[in-house]
């Protein structure tokens, strides 16, 4: 009799060859200390290039000390209940104010995580008659916010980045439509840090009467002059119908904001079933994301050396020979030569304990299954001499490995 436990068993699922091997190395892995560019790992020093702090705010001291103040008034529970309810404040209201200032919209809803936000608006909006259009290398969440849409039926992935198979499918969508059609895109593509085609997809947009959701996760607090993100840099926010960022990156915090016109945004906020049914975000995050904003809003100089860290580190990655592929942001993503998860392995084996060097690898499902990558996160808070004794080890690397660079593993990943 097949009983529901069996599949735990064996090495399916995700990452199942790492589960049935109780591994702590390459998933799962215990860090010590404050994220930073230095951590701790197996009880040694370790340079870190595995987490999103791309301004280097965790463990700022203002968002601290306001942090602080908050958890002394406030403790860890207010407010308690969901925002319908009793979970509604004059400080979440006054957030929301300052985020959809900050990003040029009329209004926002924060919600508690970003994958949250993500689930929640796309799935609140979309309906039986409508139909979501989006890119094939879209997150987790924006595939979750689909079928919690139960727009499975409706939905139309097109090849990445790719306008004319975006165009297709918009053709399609727009001949047959019964009702509205949902663009769904990230801004900053997270694993490969190339950036959404934002001017072109936004005259697609307005040639088919579609509407634009962009989970910029990526892009928010770093990219554009003043950290507005990907439709800043592009000088299109006021095209994208629907901008999304998570604090669980640049701002260091957690949570997420959608930002749009007024009666959309109080329409998600009556509507998203993730906000609607869930506690309202904890008052102590609310007090540590205005500092955050107020200082990503008037402190330039950490979008600055963040750039100037990742111009020096992928400028030396990519003089060894490294395939860094198409990133035009701060993500590095590393694709491995002869694309093998055991060479991959075995890089990031060598890179943490012979070098110190803390890198992530990224498999499937997180990435397609072709691709074998891992990805580092240059951040504002490290130092040239972090990147400098990275790259140092990335050269010892290749030749003890005798790695073949002379392929472009990114292309073939296309
Ligand atoms: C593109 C994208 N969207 C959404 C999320 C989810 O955000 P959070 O971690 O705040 O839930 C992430 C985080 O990994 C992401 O990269």
């Amino acid at each position: 009799m097949p009983d529901l436990f069996d599949k735990c068993r064996g090495d399916g699922g995700y990452f199942g060859y790492f589960r049935v091997r109780n591994d702590m190395f390459f998933s799962r892995p215990v860090l010590d200390g404050v994220p930073g560019p230095r951590m701790t790992y197996q009880g040694k020093e370790v340079v870190m290039w595995a987490v999103n702090n791309y301004l280097g705010l965790a463990g700022n001291e203002e968002v601290r000390s306001a942090a602080r103040k908050s958890l002394e008034a406030w403790g860890t529970f207010t407010p308690m209940g969901s925002r319908m309810l009793t979970g509604n404040t004059d400080r979440h209201i006054a957030l929301e104010k300052k985020l959809a200032a900050f990003l040029q919209k009329p209004a926002a809803a924060l919600f508690n995580y970003g994958y949250l936000g993500v689930m929640g608006t796309i799935s609140a909006l979309v309906g039986p008659d409508d139909v979501i259009v989006m890119d094939r290398l879209s997150h987790a969440s924006i595939v979750d916010g689909t079928i919690l849409a139960s727009a499975g039926r409706r939905f139309r992935p097109f090849k990445h980045n790719d306008l004319e198979h975006l165009e297709h499918h918009l053709k399609a969508a727009h001949r047959q439509r019964k009702g509205g059609i949902l663009i769904v895109i990230e801004g900053v593509y997270g694993m490969r840090g190339d950036l959404a085609d934002l001017p072109g997809i936004c005259e697609l947009k307005d040639r088919y009467e579609a509407r634009l959701f962009v989970d910029d996760a990526h892009g928010f607090g770093v990219m554009g002059e003043h950290g507005r993100g990907l439709g800043e840099h592009f000088g299109v926010q006021d095209k994208i119908d629907l901008y999304f960022g998570t604090f669980a990156k640049a701002f260091a915090a957690i949570g997420g904001v959608t930002a749009g016109e007024e009666e959309v945004v109080r329409y998600i906020k009556y509507n998203a079933r993730t906000n609607v049914f869930a506690k309202s975000l904890p008052m102590i995050y609310v007090d540590a994301l205005e500092a955050s904003l107020e200082l990503i809003e008037n402190h330039p100089e950490y979008r600055e050396r963040m750039w100037a860290v990742a111009k020096r580190l992928q400028q030396g990655l990519t003089a060894l020979g490294y395939d860094i592929g198409d990133t035009r942001s701060p993500i590095t993503p590393v694709y491995v030569p002869a694309g093998s998860e055991q060479i991959a392995m075995g890089m990031i084996k060598m890179l943490r304990e012979d070098y110190g060097v803390f890198v992530s690898g990224v498999t499937y499902p997180v990435v397609p299954r072709e691709v074998v990558m891992f990805r580092m996160i240059p951040t504002a808070s490290h130092s040239d001499e972090d990147v400098d004794l990275t790259v140092e080890a990335f050269k010892k690397m290749r030749d003890r490995m005798n790695l073949d660079l002379s392929e472009k593993p990114s292309l073939r990943n296309r």
